[in-house]
């Protein structure tokens, strides 16, 4: 099986394509990288080209060279840097999610995975244990692309029967690739801040709650959906799936457990209203059912684990 990742060198795309790689054989994973140059990790484990996905000739190529079996489709502009520059977050995130459906139906691509958000909710939307299907009121150039590509995917499922399959991310935390202008990176930063021994001025309030998700659940939950019984699923690119829910200040003191030192203070901006439209707590039952969804990290081992894994990157860049 040959697999296609856009999108290799960001926060998911850059531990998802090595895992694919340990699972699927290091020659079947392409890294399509725009803009980040490829780390060494990725780039001398796999083949690798350079894409932007929103040139629609450019990926054409890539497919017709490399002909994938399936592609992870990850290229995206997150919320925060979405609002700076909407233009670009409607060119890359829809433009380029109709590239790669488009090409991947008349390319003979069997399979798609699309990385939905849990910005594709707002005010509208229940806050507590969101539902699987409920009212999607997205408030940002990002939750508006991810909404539209959720419909998008359903379209070329029913109409061209291609396998696209997704779920709706929560903020993603992770020590290798710092998320590349999110609202939800206040929970990646901190620990970062922690682990360097300096105090963190935080971007939203300390109740703010939002749910979350470590990063080998993330991965976990792109490859067990890929590989689910496709007579079980019920939903295409929107699977609700959460494995936490904190606030700031919940988050903080868990981390100041193992840093007592650890100093936090509070300034929010605009990313504040971003987070405030947001659910607090996702019910992701449906994926539970469906393809077994289980998640294996909540907030006590995740932060040892990610403050471990840190501690043991930042010594050895040193
Ligand atoms: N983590 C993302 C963001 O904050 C949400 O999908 O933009």
């Amino acid at each position: 099986m040959k697999i296609l990742v856009t999108g290799a060198t960001g926060q998911i795309g850059s531990e998802l394509t090595l895992e694919l790689r340990r699972l699927y054989g290091e020659e079947n994973v392409v890294a399509a990288f725009h803009r980040t140059p490829l780390p060494p990790s990725l780039k001398d484990s796999g083949p690798s080209v350079r894409l932007d996905v929103a040139d629609r000739a450019e990926l054409e190529k890539v497919v017709r060279n490399y002909k994938p079996d399936v592609i992870y489709h990850l290229a995206a502009i997150l919320s925060a840097k979405g609002e700076e520059n909407p233009a670009a977050a409607w060119r890359v995130n829809l433009d380029g999610l109709y590239n790669v459906l488009e090409v991947a139906r008349a390319g003979g691509v069997r399979q798609v995975f699309w990385p939905s958000s849990i910005a594709v909710f707002g005010p509208k939307t229940p806050k507590e244990d969101t539902p699987q299907d409920t009212v999607l009121s997205p408030t940002t150039m990002y939750g508006v692309t991810k909404a539209a590509g959720e419909y998008l995917c359903d379209y070329y499922a029913r109409r061209y029967g291609l396998d696209v399959r997704g779920v709706r991310y929560p903020g993603i935390i992770s020590s290798e690739t710092l998320p590349g202008g999110g609202t939800t990176d206040y929970a990646v930063e901190m620990f970062y801040a922690a682990v360097k021994g300096e105090p963190y001025t935080c971007f939203v309030r300390p109740d703010t709650t939002l749910p979350m998700m470590y990063m080998p659940d993330c991965l976990k939950a792109a490859i067990q959906l890929m590989e689910a019984d496709p007579a079980r699923l019920t939903h295409r690119a929107d699977y609700n799936v959460t494995a936490m829910s904190f606030s700031a200040e919940e988050l903080a003191a868990e981390i100041k457990k193992h840093v007592p030192n650890f100093q936090v203070a509070y300034r929010p901006d605009f990313r504040q209203e971003i987070a405030d439209s947001w659910p607090r707590s996702i019910d992701d039952s449906a994926a539970r059912e469906d393809w077994d969804w289980e998640p294996s990290y909540d907030l006590s081992r995740m932060v040892e684990d990610m403050l471990a894994r840190l501690k043991r990157r930042l010594q050895g860049e040193r």
